[in-house]
């Protein structure tokens, strides 16, 4: 099981800092079992990384660049993420899909890069309203998701299916629906990289409340978690529902 917090563009330097030392004290007792990260803004991320260095929690970024240097401005590289000590890198979330144009052919771009570099990327995908109101949700997820995989060879990834209409909506996916989705992104994964153990994430809503029902489910392997992991102790208390969950 993994939980992620996707801290998105929120926290000032001090408050991320805090949040960072409230995680590893409020997790302490899972990240044994648990695996853990969050992923702060990428001002913040040397910061928050001092805070983790010792825990078991670790630092993820939310955006990764494809090139390693050069003239792309605003831009972050794999190789400084790795300097930094990040260890996951959030690629195609529906928010940069969607308000930054990413499509998936940049977004696999983005997945070979980071995993040249030795970071995990986690790969988001997932349909919205319309998609899923006109019976196209699976078509639509497994096709981005084989084509934010072109050219991708190593199965070194976590995937993480966030319905868009279902983030910062409070309207999470049922259990039976993130279910159904997991088992046909589990399918299209085994066919596209045999025998590998690849963590699929459900994101979306998820809060301490509705955690343990989602993580019943078989094939979801843990949550990538956006309001709720803004509170140490929302976000703990999804963690905890993963290590009960097993
Ligand atoms: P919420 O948990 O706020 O719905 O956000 C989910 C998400 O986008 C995580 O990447």
């Amino acid at each position: 099981m993994l939980v992620a917090g996707n801290w998105k563009m929120n926290l000032g330097h001090a408050d991320a800092v805090g949040r960072a030392a409230d995680v590893v004290r409020a997790t302490d007792g899972a990240t044994g079992t648990v695996d853990v990260a969050v992923c702060p803004p990428a001002v913040w991320l040397d910061a928050v990384a001092e805070r983790l260095r010792g825990s078991g929690v670790r630092l993820g970024a939310q955006n990764v660049h494809p090139e390693d240097a050069g003239a792309f401005t605003g831009e972050v590289s794999p190789p400084m993420l790795r300097d930094l000590g990040v260890h996951y890198a959030i690629v195609g979330h529906s928010e940069r899909r969607q308000l930054f144009g990413e499509t998936s052919a940049f977004v696999a771009e983005k997945v070979r890069a980071a995993q040249a570099a030795g970071l995990v990327p986690i790969l988001c995908v997932g349909e919205t309203l319309e998609e899923r109101e006109s019976g196209d949700a699976e078509a639509t997820v497994l096709d981005q998701l084989a084509s934010s995989l072109e050219g991708v060879g190593s199965a070194d990834l976590v995937v993480a299916y966030e319905p868009v209409w279902a983030i910062g909506t409070g309207q999470t996916a049922t259990p039976d629906q993130a279910q159904a989705m997991h088992a046909a992104i589990r399918g299209a994964l085994a066919e596209r990289f045999p025998g590998a153990d690849i963590d699929i994430l459900y994101g979306g809503s998820v809060k301490p409340g509705n955690a343990a029902e989602l993580f019943a489910q078989p094939d979801l392997d843990g949550a990538l978690v956006g309001g709720a992991s803004l509170d140490a102790e929302s976000f703990a208390a999804i963690v905890a529902a993963a290590k009960d969950a097993g």
